[in-house]
């Protein structure tokens, strides 16, 4: 590590203790990133840390609709974005408008929507899940019928599991999950035939039927460090590798394709976080009536612990 980047590190420390605050990172954020957070995990975990924490400001090393729901759930901490520009292109998929538009075939529906949604989305939704919960929300519900926003994905792979329901997707998807292929996957496994086979339940119904388990970042990272196979091929963003290696050094992990970068993810630094901290940037704030709703959404994924 160089000079500046060890300088800037320490001086994160120090702001940190002055005005309270923690550092929270996703899985898929860049290894020096991880390694400067309090705590590290899957949306599920980061949303639990932010609501138990007396911190008075959260820096989120993540995407936007991240830090909107730490921000809904936390609405007296001050929620810092270090990169305003980091979004989630499945997010952006679905705009609260054309999913009134939707809710209007389908009015015996609940209408869930996957945690990677915005505010305005969340607000006009029934319930919010995450990858880890998604098929435990959806079986809690008492509608036969389901509206699924905004990854077709991870709907297919809810429908699949809860067959007696009837699951109408919204066609959003995450553009780093979608892009493999069941070629890829046999590819691989030709390459590593002796490899488990680890997918996040973002990729292709094709793909998620070609693994041995799925589940979100922190369940596949989990499920290694358990199980007592040694060799892993690995369907999601490379960023987990970081926590795959750290926490099981005696195994070895192979990424399913070279492509699975996530560039929003990718566009937090150090030095993003050290402006973050010194400027107070870039501050999360949200309309009252829009996170009372969304705050109900996520409330009620909340209540089924
Ligand atoms: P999880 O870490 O909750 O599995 O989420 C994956 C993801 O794509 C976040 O954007
Ligand atoms: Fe969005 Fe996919 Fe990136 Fe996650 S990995 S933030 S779903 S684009």
């Amino acid at each position: 590590m160089d000079e500046k980047t060890m300088e800037m590190i320490n001086e994160i420390k120090r702001m940190k203790k002055e005005k309270n605050a923690v550092i929270v990172a996703h899985n898929y954020q860049i290894d020096e990133v991880q390694d400067l957070a309090d705590v590290v995990g899957d949306s599920f975990k980061l949303r639990q840390y932010c609501a138990s924490t007396d911190a008075d400001v959260v820096v989120f090393c993540g995407v936007h609709f991240m830090a909107e729901s730490a921000k809904v759930l936390s609405p007296d901490k001050t929620v810092l974005l270090p990169e305003i520009h980091a979004g989630c292109p499945m997010a952006d998929m679905v705009t609260a408008r054309a999913l009134r538009e939707e809710k209007k075939k389908y009015p015996e529906a609940a209408v869930v929507c996957y945690i990677n949604s915005s505010a305005e989305v969340k607000a006009e939704c029934d319930i919010c899940c995450t990858s880890s919960n998604a098929v435990k929300v959806v079986k809690s519900l008492p509608n036969k019928e389901i509206l699924f926003v905004p990854d077709q994905n991870l709907g297919s792979f809810i429908a699949k599991q809860i067959p007696e329901k009837t699951v109408h997707l919204w066609q959003g998807y995450c553009i780093t999950h979608h892009r493999v292929v069941e070629s890829d996957v046999k590819k691989a496994k030709e390459i590593h035939p002796d490899a488990l086979f680890l997918v996040h339940p973002e990729c292709r119904p094709q793909v998620v039927e070609m693994a041995d388990f799925v589940g979100s970042t922190a369940q596949i990272i989990e499920y290694a460090q358990k199980s007592p196979h040694k060799k892993f091929l690995i369907g999601t963003e490379m960023g987990v590798m970081h926590k795959l290696k750290k926490d099981s050094p005696d195994k070895l992990f192979y990424m399913l394709s070279t492509g699975m970068i996530c560039p929003n993810m990718k566009k937090t630094t150090v030095e993003s976080v050290y402006f973050s901290l010194k400027e107070m940037r870039y501050e999360i704030t949200l309309e009252k009536n829009v996170a009372e709703s969304a705050k109900k959404a996520l409330g009620a994924m909340l209540a089924l612990g």
